[in-house]
């Protein structure tokens, strides 16, 4: 989809038209009859969010009603939606370009309206031998938005894209050594260090995590740093982004029994997102130090496969009892949260995993499972900011009473609790290992991957999460060296 910026005149624009219309004060800029403004006006008052089609042979009139004195956020959320909307007509009618134009219209809600088309025109097509239709060309008239806000957030939404097809990709064609050459490729294109560990430099760490779920791969394991350090950078330790990447996750020798295990090539989506985070604040040159730790492997039973009553000593030293070794993403990202607190001391670290069903069982599809320690100031900004994207959210409680469940007879800590508050108890043994640093989890199981489409998130890979944590890192500032303990 390409955007451009040209003056559009919504009564003599040769082409599909959006309008978006705020406010009923003024219609003097609506190409409507006193008839249509009539009908239009019924239509608004029925549903002040409605899309109304006026058919201008051989185009289109779409008016994209909102309420602009309602809040900014429920705006932009409506917006999006509406965007989604008008892309589905668009297809329908066999259009691929439209010109956006609104009276009174501000730049956050022609920048929600182009998220919305943005997100919503996206499907995973390079298997497909006939590419399905998208939307070629959307002009915007300048008075709503400049060349330098559009391509702030066109970068951004590049890195939403990527992380979508690196989601959607099966682990055939994407396994952990690709990936991570992948990523190292765009980190050599930015101002971001990359540095890619193999098996022997992992071996020689003694990730014993990482390792133990590799045993049943093929598959070498890699361990991926990227860093992103501005000179302007408003913070002296770095933020440190964990990411989940198991590239395929069969359960190992227990293994996933019947569909279970469709869709677990979205199991690295948290190496994505995180990744895709780190990128687009490289991109856009946010004044933040950041460190991106991503552990990758698939998780197969293979003839070596590590087995349930293992003990894995993990890079920190704790030693772990494997009660399943379909719990495998903790035991990565254990080595990994282990890793950036003794080598970076972050003064805020934040990891995304699709790490339980439970967390998709508590709150659905509709946000993220979060829970935190020692990070209530940067947590309430991050709340803020996922209602603001509209990728929100809920936290879970991290009593100290949950620890006992994971107390091990033979070893530190085991990788299972009991078959309750399976999300927390995940999150309890990652916190296990960010000790005292202020901790973030992030458990993105229910959103990173669509069964059916959800609004403008298509079928598939969704990149949720992104657009929360850019907002979150853009108004860091304000949190910054605030951070008090919680007493848990
Ligand atoms: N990758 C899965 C979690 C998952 C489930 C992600 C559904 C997305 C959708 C994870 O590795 C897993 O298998 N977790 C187990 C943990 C259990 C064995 C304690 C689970 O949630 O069932
Ligand atoms: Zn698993
Ligand atoms: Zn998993």
């Amino acid at each position: 989809m390409r955007i451009t910026l040209e003056p559009i005149s919504s009564k003599d624009y040769e082409g599909n038209v959006v309008f978006l219309y705020g406010n009923e004060v003024s219609d003097r800029n609506l190409p409507l009859s006193k008839k249509e403004i009539e009908w239009l006006k019924v239509r608004r008052s029925a549903d002040s969010y409605s899309v109304v089609v006026f058919d201008r042979l051989p185009y289109h009139l779409f008016v994209v009603n909102f309420d602009a004195d309602s809040p900014a956020v429920d705006n932009q959320e409506k917006l999006r939606r509406s965007a989604d909307k008008v892309v589905s007509m668009l297809k329908d009618m066999k259009q691929d370009s439209v010109g956006i134009t609104g009276e009174g219209t501000i730049p956050e809600e022609v920048v929600a309206f182009l998220e919305g088309m943005m997100l919503s025109d996206y499907s995973f097509d390079r298997y497909k031998n006939e590419t399905p239709s998208h939307i070629e060309h959307v002009a915007v008239d300048p008075i709503y938005l400049k060349q330098e806000e559009l391509e702030r957030n066109e970068r951004l939404w590049n890195r939403i894209y990527w992380c979508r097809e690196w989601v959607n990709m099966p682990v055939a064609d994407l396994n952990a050594e690709s990936f991570a050459a992948e990523l190292e490729e765009i980190a050599r294109d930015l101002n971001v260090k990359c540095t890619v560990f193999d098996k022997k430099k992992i071996e020689a760490l003694r990730m014993g995590g990482l390792l133990g779920v590799n045993k049943g791969s093929v598959d070498e394991p890699r361990f991926v740093v990227l860093e992103y350090c501005p000179d302007n950078a408003i913070n002296s330790r770095p933020i440190a982004l964990v990411g989940k990447g198991v590239m395929y996750d069969t359960g190992g020798l227990n293994i996933k029994p019947d569909d279970y295990m469709r869709e677990m090539k979205s199991d690295m989506a948290g190496a994505a997102t995180m990744a895709s985070v780190l990128f687009a604040a490289a991109d856009n040159q946010l004044p933040v130090h950041l460190v991106a730790l991503l552990p990758m492997t698939d998780n197969r039973p293979g003839f070596n496969a590590y087995a349930a009553d293992d003990v894995l000593t993990m890079y920190d030293g704790t030693t772990v009892e494997v009660v399943n070794t379909d719990a495998e993403g903790r035991l990565i990202l254990a080595d990994a949260i282990a890793y950036a607190v003794r080598n970076y001391e972050p003064e805020l670290l934040i990891d995304a995993a699709t790490l339980t069903g439970a967390a998709v069982r508590a709150i659905g599809t509709y946000g993220i499972a979060a829970m935190q320690q020692n990070a209530d100031n940067p947590f309430h900004l991050l709340k803020i900011m996922g209602n603001q994207v509209y990728e929100r959210i809920a936290e879970l409680p991290f009593w100290r009473e949950y620890d006992e469940l994971i107390k091990s007879d033979v070893a530190d800590i085991k990788n299972c609790g009991i078959s309750q508050a399976g999300a927390i108890t995940a999150g309890k043994f990652l916190a296990h290992f960010a000790k005292t640093t202020p901790y973030i989890h992030l458990d993105i199981a229910g959103v990173a991957f669509f069964s059916k489409k959800q609004e403008y998130y298509t079928c598939g890979a969704s990149g949720y999460g992104i657009r929360l944590l850019y907002s979150f890192l853009q108004t860091y500032e304000v949190t910054k060296g605030e951070h008090q303990p919680t007493v848990s």
